[in-house]
């Protein structure tokens, strides 16, 4: 397999993790995205080049505004006292989805652990301390189980919940 990053002459192929809104994304908005430069998308590739899985990233910051206060104490204890800010930087994984063909094998935690790689790898150009990603309901015990936390449990949105991954656990 192979991560492709997403270019205008990529060829798209078919891909369905089983969400409506992340097909629809791939398939009609990542290229836009890629070239108004509000997100970047790469692809996973298996040998035959069928999709596999995709994610986006951009750039994010967590806030105190959006954390619970025992959350953001817990955030702020990972920093001296006089590097107490009200908010830090990130990047945010904007979209993640694995293919249903391949769906519950493990792809999905690799890959993430391939993207935590590779940013460390290439993270010496532009600060960055924690990964957030906006959860589905249904895929909060997978972040969880790939080390992110909750900023806020009761977020007001109803579909999703803000969670964190800081990188200095690497
Ligand atoms: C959520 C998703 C990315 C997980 O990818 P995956 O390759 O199936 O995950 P893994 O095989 O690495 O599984 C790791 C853990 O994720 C969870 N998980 C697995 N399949 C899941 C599913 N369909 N939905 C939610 N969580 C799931 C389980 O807790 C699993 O742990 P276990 O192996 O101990 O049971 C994938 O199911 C998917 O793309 N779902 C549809 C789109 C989606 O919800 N994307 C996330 C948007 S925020």
């Amino acid at each position: 397999m192979v991560i492709v990053y997403l270019t205008e002459s990529y060829e798209m192929k078919p891909f369905d993790c089983g969400d409506a809104d992340l097909n629809g994304f791939l398939l009609n908005d990542a290229k836009l995205y890629a070239e108004k430069k509000l997100a970047y998308t790469y692809i996973l590739e298996d040998d035959d080049r069928n999709i596999v899985a995709y994610y986006s990233l951009l750039n994010d910051k967590i806030s105190k505004r959006d954390a619970s206060n025992a959350t953001w104490r817990k955030v702020k204890k990972l920093f001296p006292h006089r590097k107490h800010f009200n908010s830090y930087p990130a990047i945010k994984i904007g979209r993640f989805a694995v293919s249903k063909a391949y769906n519950g094998q493990g792809i999905g935690s690799e890959l993430m652990n391939q993207i935590k790689q590779s940013l460390v790898e290439n993270g010496n150009y532009s600060a960055f301390r924690f990964l957030t990603v906006d959860a589905y309901l249904t895929a909060i015990p997978f972040y969880e189980k790939n080390g992110f936390k909750l900023l806020l449990s009761d977020d007001a949105n109803e579909h999703t919940r803000l969670m964190y991954f800081d990188m200095m656990e690497l």
